[in-house]
């Protein structure tokens, strides 16, 4: 590198590389990070003074590219920074041990490190904004299906009495009758049964009366977990309470909480693996009382996540589930103006969490 005419080459081919990068990433999207490093490195690699030598690496969190083997002797590298957090990095290296880096082209890495890192910041906005808009549409879904379920419930009220009611009498009536007590035992049985679904469908709408008293959320899980202590045994599953306070007080229907409770763990034992541990943890805030029960099982699908809280959603085989039990605990929440998530850890498993008022 001695002429002007070479100094000049090098700017203008780096100036080039510049400006190629930045036409990469103003028509990239999320989708087409891996094509859009792959781009980027080629072109940062065009950029340097002796291409056939350069290797680049770049390293984000979505997506990482490398163009060959990099020799760690001869390099540069520049951080990419996402929101002021170091989140990857950008490492040039040369093969050659002869050839050697211009201060210009740490400039261009510098440059090029800050173009991406802004990408990767406009990708994490969008990625909050669609989340947060798919958490609106899912509430609104929810109180929709609530307003629609309270109807059919109220309407299915009454017939459902009824029917229970004069087969109940016509029974009363046909003592003697060996096959038709039979029969109307069916019927009894699946109006019975029909009056359950009801009245989980009513809880769901949150149309259940609640009696609020002072509650001790840590004896209420306690209480629970005695009454489970056969299902945990029967399943092989162990439990681990996780209480911040032995003493977190709420203003909640005692057996509504229970049946909160009491669903999330039933749900965690079905869906452990033998051997496993449901862990149940207990906090309070100064407004709220919090709870979460979380398993090692296989958590839940893109789906499950979207909508584990409406009625009749199941993935249990026929008979094993109604898909009614979380969506009795949504409306149990929300009728205590609670807030409750479901979420997979991040290894294996599903945490459910559950804040209620306090008051
Ligand atoms: N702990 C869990 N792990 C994995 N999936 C779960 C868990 N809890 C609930 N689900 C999913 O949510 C669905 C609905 O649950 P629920 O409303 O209790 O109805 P049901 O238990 O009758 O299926 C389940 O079928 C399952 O797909
Ligand atoms: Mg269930």
């Amino acid at each position: 590198m001695d002429t002007t005419e070479d100094i000049l080459r090098e700017r203008i081919k780096e100036l080039t590389c510049l400006y190629e990068i930045s036409s990469i990433i103003v028509n990239t999207n999320v989708g087409q990070m891996q094509e859009t490093l792959k781009a980027i490195s080629k072109s940062l690699k065009k950029g340097f003074q002796f291409p056939e030598q350069t290797e680049v690496s770049i390293k984000t969190p979505i997506r990482s590219f490398k163009t060959g083997t990099i020799n760690k002797s001869l390099t540069i590298a520049s951080e990419i920074n996402v929101f002021n957090k170091a989140e990857g990095a950008i490492t040039v290296s040369l093969k050659n041990e002869k050839c050697t880096f211009l201060k210009e082209e740490k400039q261009l890495l510098d440059s090029v490190a800050l173009k991406i890192g802004n990408l990767l910041e406009r990708i994490e906005i969008q990625r909050n904004e669609t989340s947060l808009r798919r958490q609106m549409e899912q509430a609104d879904r929810l109180s929709i299906l609530g307003e629609i379920t309270a109807g059919i419930a109220h309407e299915l009220n009454t017939p459902l009495a009824n029917i229970l009611g004069f087969a109940e009498l016509v029974k009363d009536n046909l003592r003697t009758d060996q096959l038709a007590n039979e029969d109307l035992d069916k019927i009894i049985d699946n109006a019975i049964f029909s009056r359950e679904v009801v009245k989980k469908l009513m809880f769901f709408a949150c149309e259940m009366p609640q009696e609020r008293k002072v509650v001790n959320l840590v004896e209420s899980i306690q209480s629970s977990l005695t009454l489970l202590d056969a299902s945990f045994k029967k399943a092989n599953v162990k439990y681990e309470v996780i209480a911040e306070d032995n003493l977190i007080q709420l203003k909640a229907d005692p057996i509504q909480l229970t049946q909160i409770i009491f669903n999330l763990i039933i749900n965690a034992i079905y869906f452990s693996p033998e051997n496993s541990t449901v862990t149940i943890t207990a906090s309070q805030s100064d407004k709220n009382g919090m709870f979460t029960v979380s398993d090692e099982g296989p958590g839940l699908s893109e789906e499950a996540l979207e909508k584990v809280f409406q009625p009749f959603f199941t993935t249990k085989p026929t008979g094993d589930g109604s898909g009614l039990g979380l969506s009795v605990v949504h409306g149990i929440v929300a009728s205590h103006k609670g807030v409750i998530t479901a979420k997979n850890k991040t290894g294996n498993g599903a945490t459910f969490m559950v804040k209620l008022p306090k008051t």
